[in-house]
């Protein structure tokens, strides 16, 4: 189909303030982005922002994770884009594109950019949340230098061109639309990524592992995107009965739901592997990048799934060709990563809160796994986290570590904790928990955060002792990241206690929250031979102390956390 000539229109438009995107983009409730030109400024300030010349004949893909106003955004960013001198849009089937498959058909079709349409696994609908995020031509998120571009457009913006002519409000049909110097593409949503997938892993093991009587797989895709690709990845391409998969219809509202994969928000997951009826339980979020991994009545800490990925690499056939070339965590994610990294003898890096951090040492080639505590796992075949990636991950390792028991149907299959079990007598067991305390009052977390950072600036907690002087305060500092690639400093990324026997406390603020502050404490405590306690009670003092010394429910009035991990 032709449309003809473009007809380009320019409009004014007002500032709004505060459109800084967070750790992963701008997110704000729905009724901020329906503003007349909300959502238009960013995106006018997103071209604003990068080199005119680049934009000029360029390739951008644009997708989403089916939230409410994803459909809107997309025909917004058609008639910007369009304007602006992009030559040709990729967008996915009926809007939707997960992150990770966004981030392989950027890299695949050597795109400059992409506009992902998430809030990732904040709450959608009329009253919740929607995002917009760009990322580049690596396919992972824009770095800070571009991000603090894109927001200072935003703050200066005046006028936005739009091609009034460009419009395909049926994305359900795969095609190429066209007009003069533009065109849109439709593409399958899954193809480019199942593609990817085939490369990495050894899917006729992986068939042989799910269609085993000895082995039950559910997968609960929490009305986000990734439905539509455990439909056709999981179920047909691996043969898991379709009625192990949960949740799989991709909603606007996600059904009522909070598309977070942790042991809160996926309850009916949760609560199935809590009985024990499965031995393998997977969740994503949203948009398709985290994951969460249970076993039966095993709850698998994301901080301990990248680490038994990482031990385990030989098993998977992509780190058989690459072999590994390092390994990072975010900071305030647990060090049991590091202990592999070092029986390895591999580089390790520790780098702030935020995927973006990863790409650039995955383009240097010196990174191959990655994760943090908040589900995301992950690896340099693309530049974004990878929940479905995750899932067969853990499938690979377990149909590698059972060879030989596939054969024998009388024998015994290993299961995924006696995997994880292995692994901390290996390498011991970094006991490790995290307390959310969402939507609190901005100035009593900023005044808590104050004052933590006055005591370690001041060195006053250093030699502080508790419980009987077992823990003891060594180290104590305001995280600051030096990027070895590029030579940037990330200031202000989490306070962090350090304890003489290695525990640490750490403190952060959420990026991601849309109203009010969201603070987040982490505990890690490292153990070598105790090692099946429940981690809620080994580590009950070293809570104590967090809470002690940050003042909590005096600059809060909370009490409880809403979310513990
Ligand atoms: C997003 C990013 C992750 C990051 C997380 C942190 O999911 O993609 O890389 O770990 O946000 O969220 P927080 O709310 O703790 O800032
Ligand atoms: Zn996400």
């Amino acid at each position: 189909m032709t449309g003809g000539k473009l007809i380009i229109k320019e409009i004014e438009t007002k500032v709004y303030q505060g459109q800084k995107p967070g750790t992963s983009g701008l997110r704000k409730r729905v009724v901020e982005f329906q503003q007349e030109n909300y959502l238009d400024n960013f995106v006018q300030s997103i071209f604003n922002a990068l080199p005119s010349e680049q934009v000029k004949g360029s390739l951008f893909v644009v997708g989403g994770d089916g939230r409410y106003f994803n459909k809107d955004a997309i025909q917004v960013i058609f008639k910007i884009a369009a304007a602006n001198g992009v030559r040709k849009i990729l967008v996915g089937q009926n809007g939707l594109l997960s992150t990770p498959a966004i981030s392989s058909l950027v890299r695949s079709k050597q795109a400059l950019g992409a506009i992902l349409l998430t809030a990732s696994h904040n709450p959608g609908g009329p009253k919740g949340d929607f995002g917009i995020k760009y990322n580049i031509s690596n396919g992972g998120p824009a770095p800070e230098s571009i991000t603090n571009a894109i927001y200072q457009q935003t703050l200066s913006i005046k006028t936005i061109v739009k091609a009034e002519n460009v419009e395909v409000r049926d994305l359900s049909k795969i095609g190429v639309y066209e007009w003069d110097g533009f065109s849109i593409e439709i593409v399958d949503s899954i193809d480019c990524y199942l593609t990817l997938m085939k490369d990495i892993f050894n899917f006729s093991q992986l068939r042989q592992l799910i269609s085993d009587k000895r082995f039950t797989l559910k997968f609960d895709a929490m009305s986000g995107v990734t439905g539509v690709y455990a439909k056709r990845i999981l179920s047909q391409e691996l043969g898991l009965s379709i009625d192990n998969l949960i949740n799989c219809e991709p909603s606007e509202d996600f059904n009522n739901g909070h598309p977070d994969p942790n042991l809160t928000y996926a309850p009916l997951l949760v609560d199935m592997m809590n009985k024990g009826l499965f031995d393998m339980g997977c969740a994503s979020d949203g948009d398709g990048d985290r994951n969460m991994i249970l076993g039966n009545k095993f709850f698998l800490n994301p901080s301990d799934s990248v680490a038994v990925i990482a031990a385990n690499y030989k098993s998977i056939p992509y780190f058989q060709k690459t072999g590994l070339k390092g390994l990072a965590r975010s900071m305030p994610t647990s060090a049991a990563l590091e202990h592999v990294a070092k029986s390895l003898q591999v580089p390790f890096f520790e780098v702030p809160t935020g995927w973006k951090f990863f790409g650039n040492l995955m383009d240097a080639g010196q990174l191959s796994i990655c994760g943090e505590e908040s589900f995301g796992t992950g690896s340099d075949h693309i530049r974004e986290k990878d929940g479905l990636w995750a899932v067969l991950c853990w499938l690979q390792i377990l149909a590698d570590r059972n060879q030989t028991q596939l054969s024998n149907p009388n024998d015994k299959l290993v299961s995924l904790q006696d995997i994880v079990r292995e692994h901390w007598e290996k390498f011991g067991r970094n006991y490790y928990s995290r307390y959310d305390y969402e939507e609190v009052d901005a100035k009593g977390a900023d005044e808590m955060m104050k004052s933590l950072l006055q005591q370690i600036q001041s060195k006053s907690l250093i030699g502080r002792k508790f419980h009987q002087d077992v823990y003891e305060i060594v180290e104590c500092d305001d995280f600051e990241y030096f990027d070895p690639i590029d030579k940037s400093v990330s200031s202000h990324q989490g306070l962090r206690i350090k304890f003489s026997d290695g525990s640490r406390i750490i403190y952060r603020l959420s990026g991601t929250g849309s109203s009010g502050a969201t603070i987040r404490i982490y505990f890690d405590k490292y153990d070598k031979v105790s090692l099946l306690n429940d981690p809620q009670q080994h580590l009950k003092d070293l809570i104590h102390i967090a809470l002690d010394l940050s003042k909590l429910q005096q600059y809060t009035g909370r009490n409880e956390p809403n979310v513990i991990t």
